[in-house]
């Protein structure tokens, strides 16, 4: 029997990239297993997840750099997981826990979870410098994604729920608050973004010798700025999408992800996916596991079924669902009185049959689609959905999926650590 076969989550998560007509089925396909299952987690499983825990210092998930130490389930699901730090005081301590107690317990049969704290040896802490030193001249540094952004990306079991519009909106309001936000429009099959966004205009590309390295989009939004990048601004017309299409099927989230010259500063990269997210979640969770999903979902009952998938196939793929955001909620009328057109309470129960919040609700407004049409996000406007998309950001902010501090411990080691190595490098070419 090989390593590794098609329906080895393993298997799945190296091999995301069908080509032709396998690729457009695939994407297609609904997953074979529920939401839940009532039997607890693998040390493996464990180990999966947290893989989305990033040292944000570093720039790698603690289980690469050889922090997380093995875990412990017992048989009520309580789960106790053993991760070594560089140094015990380190300032970066509380953002670890906090993402390593919620990607686990994210995990369908965990009760609770602690974390048995320890400090790495001399030799260990080499041998994590040295992993995370080779990652950084890999990664080269100036294209990828900082490792201080977070990665939020707006998904949906089906097409035409809103994942476009809440993409743009949330983007806009989150950069009105002061942030700089990064914007990957990955649907390439239908790139909205930039219209959305009122943004056009080919993306300039230069050449570092190996690959084209590309300069988004930027434009300022109240105290922040947004940084996009969508197939719109790099096809010339509607043939070519068609060819790009074709070819970059997969690849498109893995393009913008690594040829891209994101800034240092970003404090958010959202991300527009495709519908039908099955291997294109599966390729963003090899590239970039600590991305978080925020489902998109209509009230409407039987819409909540179909987004279920889209939950199930991110705990597939190991990646932490931070949320829903339930969208053309109600309609309020300008008396005032509010009607649930598209029915009601498919977000909430969504939220709780994946058990995890209900990020916020966004009524229907045609201000939405009018302000999509022309180029300026209702969220920078007023009015309840205005309101609605500022409320979900601030949520997001202060408590979902808070920005990354920069504390101070390994950064410093690292700092101290490249400079050394550089005086060696320097001292062995004289
Ligand atoms: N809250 C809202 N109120 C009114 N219209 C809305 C709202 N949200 C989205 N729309 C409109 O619904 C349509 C579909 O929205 P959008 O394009 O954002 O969905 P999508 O999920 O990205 O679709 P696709 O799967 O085609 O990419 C658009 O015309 C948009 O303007
Ligand atoms: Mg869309």
């Amino acid at each position: 029997m090989p390593a590794t076969g098609p329906d080895d989550p393993q298997h799945q998560l190296l091999n995301t990239e069908p080509t032709g007509a396998a690729a457009a089925t695939a994407a297609h396909q609904a997953p074979a297993e529920p939401v839940a299952t009532s039997s607890g987690p693998s040390e493996d499983d464990i180990l999966a997840v947290l893989r989305g825990v990033i040292d944000p210092e570093l720039g790698s998930n603690i289980v690469e750099l050889g922090m997380a130490k093995g875990a412990k389930i017992d048989d009520d699901g309580q789960v106790t997981v053993k991760i070594a730090l560089t140094t015990s005081g380190c300032p970066l301590r509380a953002q670890i826990q906090k993402d390593t107690k919620a990607r686990i317990g994210s995990l369908a049969g965990v009760t609770g979870v602690s974390i048995d704290w320890t400090e790495l040896t001399a030799e260990e802490k080499s041998a994590t410098m040295a992993v995370a030193r080779k990652n950084a001249t890999d990664r080269a540094t100036d294209t990828a994604v900082p490792a201080t952004a977070k990665v939020l990306a707006i998904a949906s079991g089906k097409g035409g729920v809103g994942k476009s519009s809440v993409t743009a909106n949330l983007a806009a309001a989150l950069a009105d608050t002061g942030l700089n936000v990064g914007v990957i429009d990955a649907d390439i099959w239908g790139f909205s973004i930039p219209r959305m966004l009122g943004l056009e205009g080919r993306l300039e590309a230069s050449n570092d010798g190996e690959r084209p390295i590309i300069t988004p989009h930027s434009m300022p939004i109240g105290a922040g700025r947004l940084d996009v990048v969508s197939m719109g601004f790099l096809v010339e017309d509607e043939g070519s999408a068609l060819l790009w299409r074709g070819l970059m099927l997969n690849r498109a989230v893995q393009h913008f992800l690594e040829d891209v010259q994101w800034a240092d500063d970003l404090d958010y990269v959202v991300i527009d996916m495709p519908p039908g997210t099955g291997d294109v979640a599966m390729g963003l969770a090899r590239m970039i596991p600590r991305a978080e999903l925020i489902i998109v979902t209509t009230p409407a009952t039987g819409a909540q079924k179909v987004a279920a998938r889209a939950v199930s196939m991110a705990r597939k793929s190991y990646l932490r669902v931070a949320g829903v955001i339930e969208n053309m909620s109600v309609f309020v009328a300008p008396d005032g009185s509010e009607h649930a057109l598209f029915g009601s309470g498919g977000g909430l129960a969504l939220a709780e049959e994946a058990g995890v919040p209900l990020i916020g609700q966004i009524p229907i407004e045609p201000s939405v689609s009018a302000g999509g049409d022309l180029g300026r996000p209702v969220a920078l406007d007023d009015g309840p959905a205005a309101e609605a998309f500022a409320a979900i950001a601030r949520r997001l902010v202060e408590e979902i999926a808070p920005p990354v501090e920069m504390a101070g411990c390994t950064a410093r080691m690292f700092d101290l650590a490249e400079q050394a190595l550089a005086e060696f490098d320097a001292a062995n070419d004289a």
